[in-house]
C-alpha cells in the first residue's frame, strides 16, 4: 500500500529583507512537523520559497544600488543557504520568478476568467506599498490600518476578481469544515471579516513593471498576493504538462498552510476564492501561528529589533533552537523572544533534563556492564511506574502532536524525563553497585532507564533531529531514531544484547552569562556584515533597461529630506565595530544617529564635519541604541568602504539639499 501523502507549506519570503527568527521560526515548524508525519507513516512532502515580485522588493532593490532580478536572486540564495546551515529539509523549493511558476499564475487567471470572475474596472484610491494592498479603511492620517505607514494615492485601470461573489460559498465552507482555519480566534476572525461583505478585488497593476504579465493585457502585472499565493501549486507542478504535472495531481490539495497570523486573510478568504473560481481543490488546513515579539513589538527590519538565527546556531546548535521556539511557543499564540529564557531553557530542559539522563544511563552502563546494555530482572512497583509513564507520554505526545500542539507535547516528553531522572535518584543505582546481591536489580534499574532514554530519544528525533541522532548511536541502537514508527513504538522493545557506543555529552551545561555575550557579539558582527552587504553598490554602468527600471519622479525624491549636519559628539558602540553613534545638529534640533563608519573614521575625525543627513526616515534601533536620521555617503570599492558626502564651501547648518 502506497503511504498516505501529507502535502505542507511555509509562506514563500519576500525577499527585500534577510531572514530573522521568525521566519525562521515558521520554517522550523513546517520541518517539523514533516519528519513527524513520516514517523506516522505520511509521505511528507515540504514546500517553502521566496516571494520575490512586487514594489516593496523592487524599492529595496534600488536601495541597495541593485536590479530587482540581481537583488532577488541574493536574497533567495541566502534563504537557502541558511536553511541548509540550520539543516531544515524542505522538499521543494518556489521561487516566484521562475518560468515555471509564470506559466502557473497565467493558467490559474485564465481558469478564473473563463468561469467569468474577471472584469476590468478602474481604482482610485489609497495603496500601502509595505503590506502591497489597496487600503479601503485608511486611518484618518492616511495610514495603513494594517501596518500604520503612510499609504499612497493611486489611480489605475485594473482587472477585478469578483470576490464579492464568493462570500456565501465562503461561510459555508468554513461552517462546513471547521478545522480549516486554526485556531479558533483566526476562525472567528476571518469569518467576521467575510461577514462584514467582501469588495471586488484588484488582481493587476499597471505602475508596476516587477512582476508576471497578464496574458494578453499589454502593461499589467499581477498583484503580487494572487502571484504568490499559486506558489503552492506551482511548486509542485500546476500548470506544467505530461508527467511535470503528475506531483500537483498526487499532492494537491494541501493538507496545511502554515502561516503566521498577519496573512490569514491571504490564505483564507482570497486564495480559497480564487480556488473556487477557477474551479480547484481548496487546501484542508490553515494554521497561522503568532509572532515572536523581541523588545515588546513584533521583530521587523525597519524597528531594528531583529534576532537572527545563525549566532544561537553557532554558540547552542540548531536542535536547542529548535527546541525553545516550539516548547516556548504556545501554537497559535504570541510569543515573546528572550536570550535569558533561551539559556535558561538550555540549561534546565536540555543539559539538566535529556542530556543528564543521557549520559548518568550510558555512563553506569559503561562502568557497571562494561557497555553491555543488562536484561532485565523482576519488574517492582517503581519501575512499572515509570513503563506506566511512558505508556502514557507516547498517547499524549501524539495527540498532542497530531493536534499541532507542540508546545503541550514536549511538556509531555519532559515529564517522562523528570520521572526518569527521579526514578534514578530514588534507585540509586550506584548505591546497588556496591553489592554483588543487587547485580540482578541494578539490571532492571539501568536497563529501564535505557528502554525510557530509547522512548524519549524516538519522540524527541522529529524536534532535535540532531541531537537524538548521536544519543541513539550512543545507545547503540541501529539506524536513526527518525526511522522509528510512532505507531509501533512502546515499552519494552529494547533490542537484547546491544552494546553502546562512544559517550559524549550531547547539552554540556553553560555558563548563561558568558553564552549571551557570544550570541551578542556574533550577532553584532553578522549585523554589521549584513548592513555592509546592503549599502549600495558603485553602479557599474547598468543596463538601459535596468535604469528605466529603476528611475523615480521627482515627487519620489522630494520625499527624502536632506539637510547639512555638524557633527557634535561620536563614540562607538559597544559590541559593535562597525558602529559609531553620532550626536548631529541640523539646525531646527540635536539628532542621535548610528552609522556603520566605525571602521573609515575615528570618532575624533568627525568632531566638527559637516556631513549630509536624511532626516525624515522613520528612527530605528542599531544594537539596542536609537538613530534618528542617516548619514549619506558614497561607498567606495569591493567591501564596500563608507566615504561620508561633506561640502567644498562651509555652508549653514540645517541648509536643506535639493
Ligand atoms: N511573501 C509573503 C507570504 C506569501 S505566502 C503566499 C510574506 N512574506 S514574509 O517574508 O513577510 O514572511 C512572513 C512570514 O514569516 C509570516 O507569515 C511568518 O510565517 C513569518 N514571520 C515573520 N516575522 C515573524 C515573527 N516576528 N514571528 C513569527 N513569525 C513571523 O508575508
Amino acid at each position: 500500500m502506497p503511504k498516505p501523502k501529507f502535502y505542507l507549506t511555509t509562506p514563500i519570503y519576500y525577499v527585500n529583507a534577510r531572514p530573522h527568527i521568525g521566519h525562521t521560526y515558521t520554517t522550523i515548524v513546517a520541518d517539523t512537523i514533516a519528519r513527524y508525519k513520516r514517523m506516522r507513516g505520511f509521505d511528507a512532502v515540504l514546500l517553502t520559497g521566496t516571494d520575490e515580485h512586487g514594489q516593496k522588493v523592487e524599492q529595496s532593490a534600488r536601495a541597495a544600488g541593485k536590479g530587482p532580478q540581481e537583488f532577488a536572486d541574493e536574497v533567495a540564495a541566502d534563504y537557502r543557504q541558511l536553511w541548509q546551515t540550520l539543516g531544515l529539509d524542505y522538499d521543494r523549493f518556489l521561487r516566484t520568478t521562475e518560468p515555471r511558476h509564470a506559466k502557473a499564475v497565467q493558467t490559474i487567471f485564465q481558469a478564473v476568467e473563463k468561469a467569468g470572475y474577471i472584469r476590468k474596472g478602474k481604482y482610485e484610491g489609497q495603496y500601502c506599498v509595505f503590506d502591497e494592498l489597496y487600503v479601503t479603511d485608511a486611518t484618518p492620517e492616511g495610514n495603513c490600518p494594517e501596518c500604520g505607514r503612510p499609504t499612497q494615492r493611486v489611480e489605475e485601470e485594473n482587472y477585478f476578481f469578483q470576490l464579492s461573489a464568493f462570500q456565501d460559498k465562503l461561510l459555508a465552507h468554513y461552517e462546513k469544515h471547521p478545522e480549516f482555519i486554526r485556531p479558533e480566534s483566526r476562525r472567528n476572525e476571518v469569518r467576521s471579516f467575510v461577514r462584514g461583505g467582501l469588495r471586488d478585488l484588484s488582481i493587476s497593476r499597471s505602475r508596476l513593471r516587477w512582476g508576471i504579465p497578464l496574458p494578453g493585457r499589454e502593461g499589467h502585472v499581477f498583484y503580487v498576493w494572487f502571484d504568490a499565493l499559486t506558489s503552492y501549486m506551482s511548486g509542485i507542478g500546476y500548470g506544467a504538462e505530461g508527467a511535470a504535472a503528475e506531483e500537483y495531481r498526487r499532492l494537491w490539495p494541501a493538507d496545511l498552510h502554515l502561516v503566521g497570523k498577519e496573512i490569514v486573510r491571504f490564505h483564507a478568504v482570497y486564495w480559497p476564492a480564487f480556488l473556487m473560481a477557477a474551479g480547484l481543490p481548496l487546501p484542508k488546513m490553515i494554521f497561522a501561528h503568532g509572532w515572536w515579539v523581541f523588545e515588546q513589538q513584533k521583530m521587523s527590519k525597519s524597528r531594528g529589533n531583529i534576532v537572527r538565527p545563525q549566532p544561537i546556531h553557532q554558540v547552542l546548535g540548531t536542535d536547542a533552537l529548535r527546541y525553545f521556539l516550539l516548547r516556548e511557543m504556545v501554537f497559535g499564540q504570541d510569543s515573546s523572544f528572550s536570550y535569558d529564557a533561551l539559556l535558561t531553557r538550555y540549561n534546565s530542559d536540555l543539559a539538566n533534563g535529556y542530556g543528564n539522563l543521557a549520559s548518568r544511563t550510558l555512563t553506569m552502563i559503561g562502568r557497571y556492564f562494561n557497555g553491555e546494555v543488562p536484561k532485565p530482572d523482576e519488574r517492582t512497583k517503581i519501575d512499572q511506574q515509570v513503563a506506566a509513564a511512558a505508556e502514557k507520554t507516547l498517547g499524549s505526545f501524539q495527540q498532542r502532536f497530531d493536534d499541532y500542539d507542540f508546545s503541550r507535547g514536549l511538556e509531555a516528553v519532559w515529564t517522562l524525563i523528570a520521572a526518569l531522572n527521579k526514578y534514578l535518584v530514588e534507585t540509586q543505582p550506584w548505591v546497588l553497585a556496591e553489592d554483588k546481591k543487587q547485580r540482578a536489580r541494578l539490571s532492571t534499574v539501568l536497563w529501564t532507564a535505557a528502554e525510557g532514554l530509547r522512548i524519549v530519544t524516538a519522540l524527541l528525533a522529529p524536534v532535535m533531529p540532531a541531537a537524538t541522532a548521536q544519543v541513539w548511536k550512543q545507545l547503540g541502537l541501529t539506524g536513526n531514531p527518525a526511522a522509528t514508527k510512532l505507531d509501533d513504538l512502546a515499552w519494552g522493545q529494547f533490542p537484547p544484547a546491544t552494546r553502546i557506543g562512544k559517550i559524549e555529552p550531547v547539552f554540556p551545561r553553560l555558563d548563561k552569562k558568558q553564552a549571551i555575550k557570544k550570541i551578542q557579539q556574533l550577532e553584532a558582527e553578522e549585523f554589521a556584515a549584513q548592513t555592509a552587504a546592503a549599502q549600495p553598490t558603485a553602479r557599474k554602468g547598468g543596463s538601459v533597461a535596468e535604469v528605466e527600471q529603476t528611475r523615480i519622479s521627482i515627487e519620489d525624491f522630494a520625499k527624502v529630506e536632506m539637510r547639512v549636519g555638524e557633527v557634535k559628539s561620536a563614540e562607538r558602540v559597544a559590541g559593535a565595530n562597525k558602529l559609531l553613534k553620532l550626536l548631529v545638529d541640523i539646525g531646527s534640533e540635536t539628532r542621535q544617529i548610528v552609522a556603520g563608519i566605525a571602521e573609515t573614521y575615528s570618532p575624533e575625525q568627525l568632531l566638527g564635519k559637516k556631513i549630509v543627513v536624511v532626516v525624515n526616515l522613520q528612527p530605528r534601533k542599531l544594537r539596542g541604541v536609537e538613530s534618528n536620521g542617516m548619514l549619506v555617503a558614497a561607498s567606495v570599492g569591493a567591501d564596500g568602504r563608507p566615504v561620508l558626502a561633506t561640502f567644498a564651501e562651509d555652508v549653514e547648518v540645517g541648509a536643506r539639499l535639493k
